[in-house]
């Protein structure tokens, strides 16, 4: 356990690899803080699954990261555990709880010139109604569209970010979204920015394409500053990762993903 509550570490999860793209928001925003992320590689895609499986999958690792790691906050860097779990996981777990839905959507509304809106995700987070209930809720205004992209995560999981194959399906899935002619897309799924250079090809140039992510750092370092919880700017901060799957293959793909930093893994069993 730290000596210094401040020293503990921010502890993020997702279903495999798409959470880095918050781990690398959070590090770049906050250079000083520790870090844990985990990567549930083995029970990947979450989009999939039965909401029920994902929320059960939720606890199983946030008390997993509170029990080994004391961390000073969770981060759920996954749209899909955050639009059927994050609620309870507030509710029940003693450290601040901070998901993506709400930053991304804000970040998203800032950017229409015209009110016509659309995020993507996977089939769970859209069928869970998460996003149109909160954009309802917050800009009742906005024409605001929502698509579910299968397929997109499992081409990131397999470092196959930029293939024709991935181009040909997002041409199909996005159809509609071109059709509506919006001028603001959230990427509603913490591994779509991997496939930024794509979708921003197929959305075309007048589409302004929004990520959750810096907007969660921007969460992260608003709750730490409330709490005074932040660590000093003489602080160097370390990184760990884990993942339940293949740690070479994490650290493999994770590296040409994330970044040169990632270079060890640590493995988990379920
Ligand atoms: N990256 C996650 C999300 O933001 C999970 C994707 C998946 O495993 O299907 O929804």
């Amino acid at each position: 356990m730290a000596s210094d509550s401040r020293d503990r570490p921010i502890a993020m999860f997702d279903s495999g690899f798409g959470g880095l793209t918050v781990a690398r928001a959070v590090i770049d925003l906050l250079p000083n803080e520790n870090l844990v992320y985990f990567g549930d590689t083995a029970r990947y895609p979450y989009g999939s699954r039965r909401h029920e499986e994902v929320a059960s999958f939720a606890r199983q690792i946030t008390d997993l990261l509170v029990e080994q790691y004391d961390p000073k906050m969770i981060v759920v860097a996954c749209n899909t555990a955050s639009a059927v779990a994050l609620d309870d996981l507030a509710a029940q777990v003693e450290v601040p709880v901070i998901g993506v839905l709400r930053p991304g959507l804000e970040s998203l509304l800032k950017v229409t010139l015209t009110s016509r809106v659309g995020m993507i995700g996977t089939v769970g987070t859209v069928a869970s109604g998460a996003y149109q209930r909160l954009a309802a809720e917050i800009a009742p205004r906005v024409d605001f569209r929502c698509a579910a992209c299968p397929g997109f995560v499992e081409f990131v999981e397999r470092g196959e970010t930029g293939s024709d194959q991935v181009r040909v399906l997002a041409q199909r899935l996005l159809a509609p979204l071109i059709e509506a002619k919006i001028d603001g897309l959230l990427l509603g799924c913490t591994h779509y920015p991997f496939l930024a250079r794509t979708i921003a090809e197929v959305m075309g140039r007048d589409v302004v394409l929004v990520s959750s992510a810096d907007e969660t750092a921007f969460e992260v370092r608003r709750a730490l500053e409330a709490s005074n919880d932040g660590r000093t700017a003489d602080c160097q901060g370390m990184h760990r990762f884990v993942s339940s799957g293949d740690v070479t293959t994490f650290a493999r793909l994770g590296r040409d993903l994330f970044g040169p930093e990632l270079n060890h893994v640590e493995c988990h069993n379920w």
